[in-house]
């Protein structure tokens, strides 16, 4: 933790209003810069970015992905004192792809070019980028072997409690311990050893299963009829495609991809310093729709705590807490693989519990009983973490996106972006508005160790037009921070907040918002200011700062989301005739000093 040094004052820019504008807007004395937009060549031998959409599934394989969203920056030193400023890995997310813009005309209707499949797939999934500063300037260093792209396809395998269950079995891998790709990566995390967490948050509607569902099927809401993409119609008819349609058809799960959705919906870890290294689906964590996981600062000889919410209305916040103690030494993924996961309840009066997803939770087990609902094992509750949840009795919450844990009080912070099917009768403390279509920040602090099971809340912020008033912080919004649908969000070393926006529908773009952008609060002074604001159509997302704080790197994603490529509403970050893109935005002061200060 670094709080402001003396001399350094939070937030001392001039609010930026909101805009319609088609670019990205900073306040006076700051710099933004378009970097590594989607396409790009990253690895050794990619080959250049084709503007009319011509390039192959085979160069995005070598090229940066769509979609960029969750982020983190590697010092290049992270593993010793962490502090290099001028080099590192910028490792990044790409969560979908918009096949109107990824491909010369648009996609071809199903069944689906291979070509057109596998370039899908390939601009899914993590980028890792070796880049340097030279001057005042990032570069991609393109010849390091450290660049990498993880896609749809990639290698992984299992750890913790449902590794190697029956219901992981595919024809893939009849041990049911390994997995091809990850996919709908949204928001990330990273650990206290210094590898990358991606998120697999999206991906039930990936898939098509037509026959009659398993409940770890209909509870993440698989496809009836055919998947998001068409993969599974792929003209090559191949076994990485055709596992898209999770329809048994074969005498046992050895035989098909009746499994293949069970393995999705996991926390993925990457060592970005090592090319080689086969990511790992860490099943302790739960399965969901993951929005990211953040980790509380780790106590010597205590358990380790992290955050992840379930990006669905309606749906939980979770806790996990490592069976293992923390000590700096010996870190690693093996504190990943065995814990307790618990979700979280909201009660009246500003209190909370943690309720454990275990066998021996008899409160869970007596439910589960009356429903007729057996879980075999822990790795069976897992792999059903959702139907888990709602036994134990957790708080239906309004859309739970990133948390973010203060640096020095531990506290955390999670946006819940908005949920505008909450009717008035649905209503409660911790989600206190119906139609909530601005969304709200909460949070707690644990009560005692961070692994305590208890905990006291409020409400930080609550989103909307000028004039929303914040009874816990008696913050009240002004033209300088008014703002909806809170999604990404982020402490700083020195404690600031950043708050980013993805607003959708008719807010978007619309009067009282304009584009989505980027506030950052001083949660000690109560004070909160519009910081950026994005192209037209995109959604702000992912934020992380150099150790010095002086680069930040930000993503813009879909900008042009919704318009087509003859009339397409963004040519972000290109010149007017160009396709919108994906892109990281590098934020700098002119004179060189600290962001946010
Ligand atoms: Fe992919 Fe929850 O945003
Ligand atoms: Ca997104
Ligand atoms: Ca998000
Ligand atoms: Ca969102």
């Amino acid at each position: 933790y670094n709080p402001l040094n003396l001399g350094e004052q939070s937030l001392a820019f001039s609010a930026i209003p909101i805009s319609h504008a088609d670019n990205v807007t900073v306040p006076d004395g700051y710099r933004a810069q378009a970097f590594l937009p989607e396409g790009s060549p990253l690895l050794p031998n990619a080959p250049e970015y084709k503007a009319d959409g011509t390039n192959t599934g085979n160069d995005q394989l070598a090229q940066v992905g769509a979609h960029h969203d969750g982020m983190h920056f590697f010092p290049l030193d992270a593993r010793t004192t962490g502090l290099n400023s001028d080099e590192g890995l910028l490792v990044m997310n790409h969560e979908y792809v918009d096949p109107n813009f990824l491909h010369a005309h648009g996609p071809t209707p199903p069944p689906r070019p291979a070509d057109e499949v596998h370039k899908e797939m390939a601009a899914h999934g993590v980028s890792i980028a070796h880049i340097k500063k030279t001057g005042a300037t990032w570069q991609l260093q393109q010849q390091s072997p450290l660049n990498r792209r993880i896609t749809g396809y990639t290698p992984m395998k299992f750890s913790g409690p449902a590794a190697g269950h029956e219901k992981l079995i595919t024809k893939y891998s009849p041990e049911g311990n390994a997995a091809r790709g990850t996919l709908n990566n949204c928001a990330h995390g990273y650990t206290p050893w210094g590898t990358y967490l991606t998120c697999e948050e999206n991906w039930a509607r990936y898939f098509v299963n037509r026959d009659s569902q398993p409940k770890e099927h209909t509870r993440y809401g698989v496809g009836t009829t055919h998947g998001r993409y068409y993969w599974e119609t792929a003209s090559d008819a191949a076994d990485e495609h055709r596992r898209f349609d999770a329809t048994p058809r074969g005498a046992s799960a050895h035989e098909d991809y009746r499994n293949e959705p069970n393995t999705f919906g996991w926390i993925v870890e990457i060592d970005p310093f090592n090319p080689r290294h086969v990511p790992v689906k860490h099943t302790a964590l739960g399965r969901f729709a993951h929005e990211g996981v953040v980790f509380a600062p780790p106590v010597e000889g205590e358990p380790l705590v992290a955050y992840s919410g379930d990006d669905s209305r309606f749906e939980y916040i979770y806790k996990f807490v490592s069976s293992r103690p923390y000590y700096r030494a010996n870190a690693g993924s093996h504190l990943l693989t065995e814990g307790t996961l618990y979700v979280a309840r909201f009660n009246e009066q500003g209190r909370g519990e943690w309720l454990p997803l275990t066998l021996e939770n008899l409160e869970l087990q007596k439910r589960a009983m009356e429903q007729g609902i057996v879980f075999e094992d822990l790795g069976d509750l897992l792999i059903n973490t959702r139907l888990a949840a709602d036994l134990a009795g957790a708080t239906p919450m309004d859309r739970p996106e990133w948390g973010a844990v203060h640096p020095d009080t531990g506290e955390v912070y999670f946006t819940l972006t908005n949920n505008t099917r909450r009717t008035a009768g649905q209503v409660d403390p911790a989600n206190p508005r119906a139609e909530n279509y601005a969304g709200h920040i909460i949070r707690w602090r644990e009560q005692g160790e961070q692994a305590s099971t208890a905990f006291v809340w409020d409400i930080f912020l609550f989103g909307g037009a000028p004039g929303t008033y914040t009874p816990a912080t008696s913050i009240q919004l002004s033209d300088d921070n008014h703002h909806a649908c809170a999604d990404g969000l982020w402490f700083d070393s020195a404690g600031l907040l950043w708050i980013q926006t993805d607003m959708s529908g008719a807010i978007q773009g619309g009067p009282v918002y304009g584009n989505n952008g980027m506030l950052v609060a001083d949660p000690n002074r109560r004070l909160v200011k519009r910081f950026l604001t994005g192209p037209v159509g995109c959604e702000i997302t992912g934020v992380v700062t150099t150790p010095d704080r002086k680069t930040m790197f930000i993503n813009v994603q879909h900008p042009g989301e919704g318009s087509t490529i003859e009339a397409p509403s963004s040519h972000w970050p290109g010149n007017f005739g160009s396709r919108p893109r994906s892109a990281t935005v590098i934020i700098t002061r002119e004179d060189g000093g600290v962001i946010g200060t």
